[in-house]
């Protein structure tokens, strides 16, 4: 069933704008993040890594926290000024979630909560503010990000999680459901006038699948690619260079040391006009999830980071996309 969007939700969030992970080695993580990813390193201390893309005047959109485990602690979204934590806290109460207003070392007002699918989140209203890199062509290197996009999560309740965002206003752009149906598989919801902020995909979660860089353009990404080659990373590639027909971005998914799992794409279109319909999709459609080649493998669809603490659960829709195990017929 396709969800109702508040377009007056009582608070503004502004954008997606970062992740919170752990690693169980700092270096390793500086050195994939710096030169395979191509991401700035804002500062490091003994427990602490925080990175940025070369256009973000923002601190961090990146933060990876030294552990014996590597988990995501938390995503990240900005609203609209430090006003709008007294709204957020609000807004979510009247949906009955509770919230908690906490203290982050380079960021203003912010507050945390637990959606309805388990996914902890965190509300920001300001970060320090950086020098931006995006003119300093000097330095770039690999796939010259440039800002963080969007997240993909793992939920079992797809329905229950778009319902809750929408009520908090943000809207469908695209979404793939059950062949022939509305029974949602999976659904991209935005706020900032592209294509997602936010995706949810049907299957044992709460568990974070991907966070995304943009990138400039098609050569960044088979520079990228050329670069973990060389530096011995080829192995870290997950899938790609390809072309998603769902949101038209041409991608590439690498995992870092930890297994965590970052998109460089570019290419999401603009989405602002409200009259304009969602995309749909059926799960089956060879084209949805890439436009052109192979689909991908069921690591990509079925390994993902979880949360800690947070019990799994299983699927509540039974229907599913191929995968490149199937589709070469090996079972
Ligand atoms: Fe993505």
């Amino acid at each position: 069933m396709l969800p109702t969007w508040n377009r007056e939700p009582g608070l503004r969030v502004t954008r997606a704008s970062h992740v919170v992970l752990t690693g169980r080695d700092l270096d390793a993580s500086e050195h994939f993040y710096r030169d395979v990813v191509g991401l700035v390193v804002t500062d490091r201390t003994e427990d602490t890594l925080w990175l940025r893309g070369l256009e973000e005047a923002s601190h961090h959109s990146l933060t990876i926290h030294r552990s014996d485990t590597a988990r995501v602690l938390r995503i990240g979204m900005r609203v609209d000024g430090p006003e709008e934590i007294d709204r957020a806290t609000a807004a979510l109460a009247a949906l009955g979630v509770e919230s908690a207003e906490v203290e982050v070392p380079h960021q203003g007002r912010t507050l945390h909560f637990t959606d309805p699918s388990g996914v902890d989140v965190e509300f920001v209203a300001e970060m320090d503010v950086v020098e931006r890199r995006m003119q300093a062509f000097h330095e770039f290197r690999s796939a010259f990000p440039q800002r963080f996009d969007h997240y993909q999560l793992v939920t079992h309740d797809v329905q229950k999680a778009t319902d809750f965002w929408s009520d908090l206003g943000f809207r469908l752009a695209e979404y793939t459901a059950t062949d022939g149906t509305d029974e949602l598989w999976g659904s991209w919801l935005e706020v900032k006038g592209n294509t997602h902020d936010l995706v949810f995909t049907n299957g044992r979660g709460p568990r974070l699948h991907h966070w995304a860089y943009t990138v400039p353009d098609a050569s960044a990404l088979i520079h990228a690619a050329d670069v973990a080659g060389s530096l011995g990373f080829g192995d870290c590639i997950d899938r790609g260079p390809g072309r998603h027909g769902l949101s038209n971005a041409l991608f590439l998914y690498m995992r870092d040391p930890d297994g965590h799992r970052v998109e460089l794409f570019t290419t999401h279109y603009q989405y602002i006009d409200p009259e304009v319909p969602p995309i749909r999709w059926d799960v089956s459609h060879p084209q949805r999830a890439q436009l052109w080649g192979m689909p991908a493998s069921e690591r990509w669809f079925f390994e993902a980071s979880e949360f800690p603490d947070r019990a799994l659960c299983e699927p509540l829709v039974s229907s599913s996309p191929q995968t490149l195990e199937a589709y070469l017929g090996l079972h």
